[in-house]
Parts: structure tokens; sequence; C-alpha cells
């Protein structure tokens, strides 16, 4: 498409040594930090939100609006305000914020610095799945490099102000990605879920406010900070300002990580950056935003624009991490269906039975049909069951292993019709309750 490629949150990639405080300050590292220290806090989160910019973990939840939830200094009875960075990244299909902390580790430094003075935090913990210990190694060698430069800890830069930065390592649970379970796990309990209200922003980690920032949400403030909200604004939509990190993989020539403006085309997305289809094979489907969306049709994919809107009014689906997994013709999708719900209910933690219970079952339903041994009435208890999960549990994760079993069996009934040998039955497709 011929528009601008901005690469904003991807500028130092490729850079030889581009983690190293050098090379980083060469290229521009902590310049947007210099400039945050000469502004209010109010100030700094003024601009997040006049830039628009959209929460990258999944929910597209405008940044600099969930930093004022923070409760002024005298309603948080002498409690401190924490940063969070979530750098759990395990939904299946969304591999950026690896990249973006192994290429270039002094940007997301920097924003936490930046954030944390926004919201009045002195301490901001960087959250890294439990796999991730060869990119923990890498930000632990640059936060001490940091550290060491003054950039990080007590008095940044002779300003008077104080923010560390820490990292911890989970334990590799899909589960401690979403919010509450992080802070739980955090604190040294068990990776669960809470019920919201309190929202972590009022009551978070130690039962302090807590802002919670995916990590390529805090890379994107640097950037803000730096250049300003209408530079920011004038990159991707009116309603989703600046570019996205997509993570693309599945049936397509050139797998990996596209930095683009949010409003990119979906077809050419997969045609031009993605390098197209592998030779002589046509289109079957696309998962948009990581394993929990509603998968899309090549009909769908072709009006669809990446960007919250296009994507939710074309097809139901949504842009959620930016997990962009393509399947070609050859793909079975029962097999892949099953191989998702292999992945939920393993991961499910267990403290809500429709998600628990639910979970399994349409697993084990799905494997049964993979193999030839289910019947129609499992297929509709299979439906059944993914509608009485969705929005009945505490967290979103019940959701998120509903949507796909939902879409699948709306959108390609016949292929799992056809694996309990019969035709897709007259009352099927009104009685769909997915988009
Ligand atoms: C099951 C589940 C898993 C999640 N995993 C992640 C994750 O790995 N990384 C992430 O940033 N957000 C994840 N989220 C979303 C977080 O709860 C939270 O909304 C996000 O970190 C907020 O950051 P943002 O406002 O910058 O998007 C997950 C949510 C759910 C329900
Ligand atoms: S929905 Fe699933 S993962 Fe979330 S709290 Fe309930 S049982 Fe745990």
């Amino acid at each position: 498409m011929d528009v601008p490629k901005p690469r904003i949150l991807t500028a130092r990639w490729g850079i030889p040594g581009s983690h190293t405080l050098a090379v980083a300050q060469e290229h521009g590292a902590y310049t947007a930090l210099r400039k945050a220290l000469t502004m209010a806090p109010a100030d700094i989160t003024a601009v997040v939100k006049a830039s628009g910019l959209r929460g990258r973990g999944g929910a597209g939840f405008p940044t600099g609006t969930k930093w004022t939830f923070v409760p002024p200094e005298e309603k948080r009875g002498g409690k401190p305000v924490y940063l969070v960075c979530n750098a759990d990244e395990s939904e299946p299909g969304t591999f950026k914020d690896r990249y973006c902390i192994w290429n270039d580790p002094h940007m997301l430094i920097e924003g936490c610095v930046i954030a944390a003075r926004a919201i009045g935090a002195k301490v901001a913990y960087i959250y890294l799945r439990g796999e991730f210990k060869y990119v923990k190694d890498r930000l632990d060698q640059a936060l001490a490099e940091a550290r060491a430069a003054g950039l990080v800890g007590k008095n940044i830069l002779g300003s008077g102000v104080d923010v560390d930065v820490w990292t911890h390592q989970g334990a590799g649970a899909y589960i401690c990605g979403e919010e509450t379970a992080l802070l739980s796990s955090l604190e040294g309990e068990r990776g669960q879920p809470k019920l919201k209200p309190p929202f972590p922003a009022v009551e978070g980690a130690w039962r302090s406010p807590t802002i919670v920032n995916n990590v390529e949400t805090l890379q994107a403030v640097t950037w803000i900070v730096e250049h300003g909200a209408d530079a920011y604004k004038a990159i991707g939509t009116e309603k989703a300002p600046g570019t996205k990190l997509f993570c693309c993989s599945g049936n397509i020539r050139k797998p990996g990580v596209y930095e683009l403006p949010l409003g990119y085309p979906m077809m050419e997305l997969l045609n031009d950056e993605c390098g197209g289809l592998l030779p002589g094979r046509s289109l079957k489907a696309v998962i948009p935003g990581g394993s929990s969306v509603p998968i899309m049709t090549p009909a769908e994919v072709a009006r669809a624009t990446m960007d919250y809107e296009s994507i939710n009014e074309v097809s139901g689906s949504y842009l959620g991490s930016g997990g962009f997994i393509v399947m070609d013709d050859r793909t079975d999708l029962v097999d892949a269906l099953a191989n998702l719900l292999r992945f939920y209910a393993h991961e499910s933690c267990g403290q809500c039975t429709p998600c628990r219970e639910g979970c399994g079952w349409m697993y084990s339903i799905l494997t049964r049909l993979r193999d030839g041994e289910a019947t129609e009435a499992d297929i509709r208890v299979l439906r059944d069951l993914a509608n009485n999960i969705h929005s009945r549990t505490i967290c979103f994760f019940g959701a998120s292993a509903a949507m796909p079993v939902q879409s699948f069996l709306k959108k390609f009934p016949e292929e799992f019709f056809a694996r309990a040998g019969v035709g897709v039955p007259d009352d099927w497709r009104p009685a769909a309750s997915a988009k």
C-alpha cells in the first residue's frame, strides 16, 4: 500500500549492538526521558492521552485514560503506586514483545521510567514469561548499564526523580498474562485471576494502585513523549493512531514481526509484507489477533483493515495482541481447533467451573471429532459448552477459549459436520451465537 510505513518501535532493530546503552544512545535512546524529566507528571499523562495510544496487550484500552484512574495522592492513604510491565506474552501466535526487548531493551526501560514518573510510581516491575530467561538476561544487562549511567534509580540524571526498575520471571503459566493473575504471581502467590472491580489501577500489587501496561504500549509511550501527540496521531486511523507490531505466522512465505500503521489493509499485509501464500495454495482462514479471537473467512479478510474497529465490524473478531495466523487450504480446521483447545484445557487456572470443566470437555469432544468418533449431537454440545463458558467466568480466559470454538463452528460448519459423517443441519446457522 502506498502509505508511509514509519518505524517507530523498530527503528533500532537490526543495528549491531542496539541492545547496548552506547549504541542505543547513539541512536536517540533516553532523549524522551530527558524531556519527560522536565515535564510535570500530569503533562506526560496529558500527552499520552492526547496521542490516542491504546494498550497493545490485547484489549486496546486507552493508555492515558487508564493512567488517570490512579487515585490522587491524598486518597491513597499513604500507599505507593506501582508500574508493572506485562512481558508475559504467552498467547499462541503472538511473539512481538520478546523481539522488542531483545532488539531494544533501552526503549522499554525508558518507557517504564517515563510512565512511572507520570503515575507517581517510584518502582516499576517488568514481569517476564518464565520461558524468557534469555530475554531477561539481556534486559537485566541493559538495566545494569542504565542504572550505572544514572538513567534508572535514585535522583535520575540529577533531577530529583527516583524510579527503580526490576525484572521478575514468571513460571511459564499463560494465565499469568492476565493482569490480576500476574500481580498475584508477582506478590509470590498462586497466579490466579481476581474478580474486577477493583481494577489494578485502584487496588493492584500489594493492594496499592498499580498500572499494568504491555511492553509495546510502554515503548510507544517513549516515542510519543519525544515526538508529541500530533506526530503520533498523524499515523494510523482516527480511532486507532500509531503503528502496531503484527506477528505473522502460519502458511505464508515470510513469517515475522512487521511494524505497520494501524488501518493497513489485511490483504496487503498478507500479500506484500508476508510475501503471500505458499505456491499453489489458496487462503482458507485467518486468525487476526492471537489464538483467543474469532477466526475470519477469506471474504472477511478481503474487506478488513488492521485496526480495532474494522476487524470487529467486518467479522466480529478482534485485533487482540496482533498475532496474525494464516491458514491455507491444506489446514484441517477440526485438528487446528482441537490443538487450540488442548492449550486452553491445559492452561485454565481451574477457579471457575465453566472454564475448568468446559475447556477439558470441549477438548475431549474435539479430539473425538478429529478421530472420526463424534456425532452430530456432540457438535451441538460443543457449541452449547462454548456459549455457556463465555461471559460466565472470573476472567476473560473463558471467553478466550470459547470464541475460537464459536467462530470456527459458525463460519466453517461443513468441516465439522463432515467429520461426524453428516451435512450441516438446516437449523444450524441461524442459531449460532458467535458473530
Ligand atoms: C488470559 C489472558 C492472558 C493475557 N495475556 C497477556 C499477555 O501475555 N501480555 C499482555 O500484555 N497482556 C495480556 N493480557 C491482557 C492483560 O490482562 C492487560 O489487559 C494488559 O497487560 C494491559 O496492558 P495494555 O493496557 O498496555 O494493553 C491477557 C489477558 C487475558 C485475559
Ligand atoms: S476463567 Fe478460567 S482461567 Fe480465568 S479465573 Fe476462571 S478458571 Fe481461571
